[in-house]
């Protein structure tokens, strides 16, 4: 209503601001128009945005489950006003909505205002504080600090001064005994906050300054899972119709693997865990859904914890030894599939990946556990476990620390907690220095909007807009800003160009709010003047090659596999293209190879370039493009097509498929469940590695007197050799066979055994084997035999005990790592046999002789 269009959610998982990994608030995906590096297209939207408080600035994880109204995924219900409405109908329309079309008792409402700060030059909002009298008595209005009424989205980008709005859903004999107005902000959990009104009117700068926006925004925020609870009447978001059915489907999950039943509503440690796993599954099954699985690093690995915290607090509290999360997607498909159809699209992949996920967490789980149960067991004496040896359980085996914690306590033991948060903080240091990136502001030299040519031209003449230092790990760098550009920002797995600006080099282009940054190592010397901006050619169609092969072999995998092949992830340069797609199992060698050859075909059909740019969406679906995920609101595409290849695609693409020359497969892998990955490379770089293959083979050939025939040849040499080799060993066999017989044959009487002494060339393996032939027959005769050979020039002593000699305390062994310091060598062996090889054969006969004298 009120002339508000509605728009749909934005992503999740944020790709392109490196300033933010996860939508934390409804102004995310507007935040560049409210920084006016975008045009305002309508002036009032309204919307339900999926929101993560996971990490940065809004971060709620550590209160989720353990109160009733934190969420790491929430919806947030927003209306916007871009330069239109302002504090008055912000408020209006809030009050009109509550009161008037919920019927919200207008007695429960409290609502406060930004009381100003002194050191950030910033009034006290009594202008906001006059509308909502018109609404409120003045007991019900509260004057709130920075904390609470100054809403920033980060620690820089857009802000102000907001007016929050809160409702006492305590009883009616409570509420008699102690004010709302006392408890509003005091973590109550009965008396919450459940919209907040902001007033956008600032950009924060990286040097903590406020910078005034060109043009006043209205943003505003609803917790849905609070206002839904307001209105059912409830004490907990978890009790709605919201949380309801997926707790249910947690009790009947997880009594089947535990030793009681498990109901929610019971006991409190049962019913934080089954709120944490409520609340994560959300959080999980969306951002797989959305391609962010969970991984190591960024936000792949905030995922990961989230996974697990899930997990561990299952198996703590809800003894679930087994994966069990994945068995909870089909109840969050009911509950939010109809809304929401990526996760219906998705339901393969998710339950796949959670599954591989959780299982390998539990084998990490009970690795941990066995670690921990063996540092008991070593301070036994103390009952306490060096913060160390917990560091390293929690760092390198990725043990969560307060399962170890658990575990001590309930054995009595403790943990070394100073020196553990020693280790903490400095590993937290370490790996602030590896990522540290200082960003400076921005130095402007001219107005205006930037422009990206690049679709159509590789060098234009441009004027520098703005530029800023950076310094990444100790590299000073800097970014420039032009007005128009023709160097392709890294994104959508496309790397960024390279080329020149003026007189230096631009050794990499990104993106970030829309902009264009040209990364240069020194400014151009002549930063106010016209520069010509250039592109390196060669590099850009090198990339627009390898992206071209992309999509045709997204369609080619799709003709081969089944269409249920969607891609996940690519990362195209000037070397390869990598692409990552859902299909189930590997792709067998044959199906590599036709996939190879519709590519190709679809090369040399030379499909013309059809391009539309500033398409709707819709439209662009209608043409029949494979809806990538992720666009947001607003956003116009830009579709590629090449015969049936039809994509959304931002990239640089080549003219003609036939440009491509030729496509070859490098070799196809798994990245995670469900998601194959495949190599290959384009245009110069087969021709590359197709010469590199010929001069292998004709390398090979002129090993074999340059035969036209090198299968044969190498086939009869591979027999031949096996053939030789076969009678080699039968050689030696029939070597060692005599060489037994000899020492059998001259065996002495020496003390009260019978000795063997031998020397000449016998190979080590000879030696062996003749010991070994000697030992079947020699069970029931004291036999010594001491050999002292040279062959190959590496002197070796040998030692052989029969076994009545072995019973009697004899070990070769021993005896030849002893004696091997006279050849200045080395060996060992049972006691039976040893031999031991060395350098110095001059030493023979000494090593030989003690060994006699000590038999
Ligand atoms: N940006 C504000 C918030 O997230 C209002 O939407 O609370």
């Amino acid at each position: 209503q009120k002339g508000h269009t509605v728009v749909p959610s934005a992503p999740l998982v944020i790709k392109e601001d490196p300033t933010l990994m996860f939508t934390n608030a409804g102004m995310n995906q507007f935040k560049n128009i409210i920084l006016g590096n975008d045009p305002v297209k309508q002036k009032r939207l309204c919307d339900v945005q999926k929101c993560l408080r996971v990490s940065g600035k809004h971060n709620d994880l550590e209160e989720v489950g353990h109160d009733t109204y934190h969420h790491t995924m929430f919806e947030m219900l927003g209306n916007w006003s871009f330069g239109d409405y302002f504090k008055q109908e912000a408020i209006d329309y809030a009050w009109e909505f509550l009161v008037g079309v919920l019927a919200i008792d207008p007695k429960d409402l409290y609502v406060t205002v930004f009381e100003g700060s002194k050191e950030e030059g910033l009034e006290v909002d009594d202008e906001a504080k006059g509308f909502w009298l018109k609404h409120l008595p003045e007991d019900h209005i509260l004057y709130g600090n920075k904390h609470d009424n100054f809403w920033e989205m980060g620690e820089t980008g857009p802000c102000g001064p907001c007016s929050e709005i809160h409702i006492d859903s305590r009883s009616d004999a409570e509420k008699a005994k102690i004010s709302g107005r006392e408890l509003v902000n005091k973590d109550n959990p009965q008396v919450i906050e459940i919209w907040n009104i902001v007033f956008m009117q600032f950009n924060r700068l990286k040097d903590g300054s406020l910078q005034p926006l060109a043009m006043k925004v209205i943003d505003t925020g609803m917790g849905f899972e609070r206002l839904v609870r307001t209105l059912q009447g409830k004490n907990s978001n978890y009790d709605t119709d919201i949380f309801q059915p997926m707790l249910q489907r947690i009790a009947s999950v997880c009594s089947l693997s535990s030793s009681k039943p498990i109901a929610y509503g019971k006991d409190e440690k049962t019913d934080i865990a089954m709120r944490v796993i409520a609340d994560h599954i959300r959080t999980i099954g969306f951002s797989i859904a959305e391609s962010q699985l969970p991984s190591n690093n960024k936000a792949g690995y905030v995922i990961r914890r989230i996974l697990r915290r899930a997990v561990r607090y299952g198996y703590t509290f809800l003894e679930q030894r087994q994966a069990f999360l994945y068995l909870l997607v089909p109840q969050l498909l009911q509950d939010l599939g109809d809304v929401y159809p990526e996760l219906k699209q998705q339901e393969q992949l998710i339950t796949k990946v959670i599954k591989e996920e959780e299982e390998t967490f539990l084998k990490t789980l009970d690795k941990g556990i066995s670690l921990l149960d063996e540092l008991m067991k070593k301070y036994a004496d103390t009952k306490v476990i060096p913060g160390k040896d917990v560091f390293v359980l929690y760092d390198t085996f990725g043990f969560p620390l307060d399962l170890t914690e658990l575990i001590l306590r309930e054995n009595n033991y403790s943990c070394d907690e100073d020196e553990f948060k020693e280790q903490m903080q400095q590993q937290k240091e370490r790996a602030r220095n590896a990522t540290h990136q200082e960003i400076g502001d921005w130095q402007v030299i001219s107005e205006g909007a930037s422009e990206f040519v690049g679709y159509d031209t590789l060098v234009t003449d441009s004027k520098v807009l703005r530029y800023r230092k950076i310094n990444q790990a100790g590299k000073e760098a800097y970014q420039i800003v032009l007005d128009k550009t023709p160097f392709y920002a890294e994104m959508g797995g496309e790397i960024g160009d390279t080329g020149t600006l003026g007189d230096v080099a631009v050794f990499d282009t990104k993106k970030e709010n829309n902009l264009t940054l040209h990364y240069v190592e020194t400014l151009p010397s002549n930063i106010e003047g016209t520069l010509k901006a250039e592109v390196d050619v060669k590099k850009r169609q090198a990339i627009a090659c390898n992206h071209t092969a992309t999509h045709l072999l997204h369609l080619a995998l799709r003709e081969v596999l089944g269409n249920h092949v969607e891609q996940k992830g690519s990362f195209v340069t000037e070397k390869s293209l990598r692409f990552d797609f859902s299909h189930f199992q590997k792709v067998t060698p044959e199906e590599l190879r036709k996939v190879e050859i519709r590519v190709n075909e679809l090369i040399r059909e030379n499909f013309q370039r059809e391009e539309k740019r500033d398409l709707a969406i819709d439209e662009a679906r209608k043409m029949g493009a494979m809806a990538l995920f992720g666009e947001k609101y607003g956003d116009k595409v830009r579709v590629i097509k090449y015969g049936d290849s039809v994509e959304l695609c931002g990239g640089c693409h080549v003219d003609y498929t036939g440009n491509i020359g030729s496509f070859r497969i490098v070799y196809e892998t798994s990245v995670a469940a469900g998601i194959r990955r495949i190599e290959a490379i384009t245009a110069t770089k087969v021709d590359e590695a197709f010469y590199e293959q010929v001069d292998t083979i004709n390398e090979l050939r002129s090993w074999f007197n340059n035969t036209p025939d090198l299968r044969k040849a190498v086939q009869k040499f591979i027999e031949e050799n096996s053939k030789l080799k076969k009678e080699v060993e039968q050689f030696f066999s029939e070597k060692a066979e005599k060489l037994k017989d000899f020492m059998l044959n001259t065996a002495q009487d020496y003390k009260d055994i019978k000795l063997v002494k031998f020397d000449g060339e016998y190979s080590p393996e000879e030696i062996k084997a003749a010991f070994s032939s000697l030992n079947k027959k020699t069970n029931d005769v004291k036999l010594a035999v001491v050999g002292a050979t040279v062959y190959n020039n590496i002197p070796t002593i040998s030692v052989f005990f029969s076994k009545p000699l072995v019973d009697s305390g004899k070990n070769a062994g021993k005896v030849v790592k002893e004696k091997a310091q006279h050849i200045q060598g080395g060996g060992g062996g049972p006691a039976w046999m040893a031999t031991a090889s060395g350098k110095d054969a001059s030493g023979l006969n000494q090593a030989m002789t003690e060994i006699i004298e000590e038999l």
